[in-house]
């Protein structure tokens, strides 16, 4: 497989009355042609800032004050606001949390469709209606001749949903980025959505990044997962590495709240004792220290780096050092397999 995404060393930081938040402290993760990453970790870690700085759409207060993202063999944390808006367009597709961002009322879903379409392939109307149609078709719309006259409004929440896919597919993108796509829709809906995800991955070979708080999901559909704390990643490896042999404490505590991967359950992650750092002003040693129940001396004084357990596994945790005491994982189905 070739590389499509190579980040490095990604820094982003909010100005604010408070002071600097950090939100994002040097992340590093690459992503291959064709593979779905998962991004885990609980609310306000950086996952969606992590995304929003790839696809330069921060806020005004937003910074990217460090990193590298090659994209496709293109370095396009050096590319302008234009050429990012022609990455944009062309090349990486996003789905949000809610359909409504992106989805404007008072347009129909046609008039959504067609004009990108129109600009993109450069093809006239009726073919681009033709076209839309066929999105539409794609992405599970019955009656899409019909549907593509109606508004927004008059679509539910999961067919909202998957008229933002279709949105995402106009570009026909190398890349999508997925934000917690399932997450307002009831869990048959989601499942659904999910299964059309999947299927089209394998239909178009896109990659996919998709951000969630839930651990089931993920392995339904991801091949890697990127374990977020604070601000970093703490944890990545493969789906299997993360679920059977993850070594963070804080990948633990994620885990514990999911009995069983295959099983398809939709259980949400269970909060774990304690808050998350003041991104304000970070711990210098491990983030997670005041929530971890093994944390040692040097957890406080030092960031630990990402050591390899395996290839691709890595983790960020004292405990990973070799001369760190033996700490048996508490995984429930235990480490290596059922
Ligand atoms: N515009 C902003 N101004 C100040 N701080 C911000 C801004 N946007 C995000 N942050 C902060 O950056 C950190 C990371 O936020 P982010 O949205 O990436 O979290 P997340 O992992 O996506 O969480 P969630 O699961 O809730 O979506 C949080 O502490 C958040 O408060
Ligand atoms: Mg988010």
């Amino acid at each position: 497989m070739s590389r499509l995404l190579e980040v490095k060393n990604l820094k982003t930081s909010f100005s604010t009355y408070a002071g600097d938040v950090q939100a994002v402290r040097g992340v590093s993760f690459h992503l291959d042609k064709g593979e779905a990453l998962g991004i885990v970790g609980e609310s306000g870690c950086g996952k969606s800032v992590t995304m929003m700085s790839i696809m330069r759409l921060l806020s005004d207060n937003g910074k990217l004050i460090d990193g590298e993202i090659n994209f496709d063999g293109n370095m396009i944390s050096n590319y302008s606001e234009r050429q990012m808006e022609s990455v944009r367009g062309n090349d990486i597709g996003m789905i949000f949390q809610d359909p409504m961002t992106s989805l404007n009322p008072v347009f129909t879903v046609g008039d959504q469709l067609i004009e990108p379409l129109m600009k993109h392939r450069k093809i006239g109307k009726k073919e681009a209606l033709e076209e839309a149609i066929k999105i539409l078709e794609l992405v599970g719309i019955p009656s899409p001749r019909k549907r593509i006259k109606q508004y927004p409004h008059e679509f539910s929440g999961g067919m909202r949903q998957r008229v933002m896919i279709a949105m995402s597919l106009i570009c026909e993108p190398k890349l999508i980025i997925a934000d917690e796509p399932t997450t307002a829709l009831d869990v048959t809906i989601q499942a659904q959505i999910l299964d059309l995800m999947k299927n089209l991955k394998d239909k178009l070979n896109t990659s996919i990044i998709l951000i969630t708080h839930d651990l089931g999901v993920v392995a339904d559909i991801c091949s890697r997962i990127n374990v977020m704390y604070g601000g970093i990643i703490v944890e990545t490896g493969t789906t299997r590495d993360i679920f059977y042999k993850g070594r963070h404490p804080y990948t633990w505590g994620l885990l514990n709240s999911v009995p069983n991967p295959k099983k398809k359950n939709k259980e949400k992650l269970q909060p774990i004792d304690g808050q998350p750092p003041d991104l304000l002003k970070p711990p210098v040693g491990c983030p997670f220290t005041s929530r971890c129940k093994y944390s040692m001396k040097v957890c406080l004084e030092k960031q630990p780096p990402l050591f390899e357990l395996s290839e691709g596994h890595r983790c960020a945790c004292w405990l990973c050092h070799p001369d760190a005491p033996q700490v048996d994982s508490p995984i429930r189905r235990g480490r290596d397999g059922e």
